[in-house]
């Protein structure tokens, strides 16, 4: 499974990035907002610094909401880096854009995605990744993991080729579950990552082997 890190911040990115583990990033309008980056210029070069930090896939994201807007937009964003994937909402007119940038050759990730239906949807217009956003199904009482779990057997069913890329992913335990499930990739807060590393065995186990040592030294 692909770690993606969801954020703008370049720290956490770098923080990522030196893991050793990071295959992408994921953004969005609020997140790019949250980190002071506002006007189109200031976020263009954002996602070059980005890019520039990180080896994988970069998600980028079109304001846009018609079809004309959103194929300007993204062959803007596409132009920018070859390792930008242009992030499309799952509107009517978003499904448009993805089949024409799978036709033309540019990177798509549907992003805004909430059913199965709707990711099925986005493999036939040939998106690249569909962003299913668990965590905020889950704050609605919603099962975000049966979600992902039900687009798995119907792209598996057909061979779809679009990655599943669990989003809004909020705490360590989705990361696990998803990767149970088999989603392709996971989206998600850099403590999510580091919450994998935990085990109060692994530190009562180095503490005690440490301490052995040194009474021998
Ligand atoms: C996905 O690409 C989105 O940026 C993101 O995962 C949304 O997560 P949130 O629900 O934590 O805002």
């Amino acid at each position: 499974m692909k770690f993606f890190i969801d954020t703008a911040n370049l720290d956490q990115i770098r923080e990522a990035q030196d893991l050793g583990v990071l295959d992408g990033v994921t953004t969005n309008p609020s997140l790019m907002a949250k980190e002071g980056i506002t006007g189109r210029n200031n976020i263009l070069k954002h996602y070059v610094d980005i890019c520039n930090i990180v080896d994988g896939d970069v998600s980028a994201e079109v304001i846009a909401t018609d079809f004309e807007g959103m194929v300007k937009e993204g062959e803007q964003l596409a132009e920018l880096h070859e390792q930008i994937v242009v992030k499309v909402p799952m509107i009517k007119e978003g499904i448009k854009a993805i089949k024409y940038f799978s036709d033309n050759g540019i990177r798509t990730n549907c992003t805004l995605v909430f059913s199965a239906g709707q990711a099925l949807l986005a493999a036939k217009a040939g998106a690249t990744y569909v962003s299913p956003f668990i965590g905020r199904l889950d704050d609605i009482s919603t099962d975000g993991l049966n979600l992902i779990a039900e687009i798995r057997l119907i792209y598996d069913n057909y061979g779809f080729e679009t990655q599943i890329l669990a989003a809004s992913v909020r705490h360590t335990m989705h990361v696990l579950e998803c990767a149970k499930i088999g989603s392709d990739v996971m989206t998600g807060p850099l403590s999510s990552i580091e919450g994998l590393l935990k085990h109060p065995l692994t530190d009562i186990g180095l503490e005690k082997f440490l301490a052995d040592y040194k009474k021998g030294n």
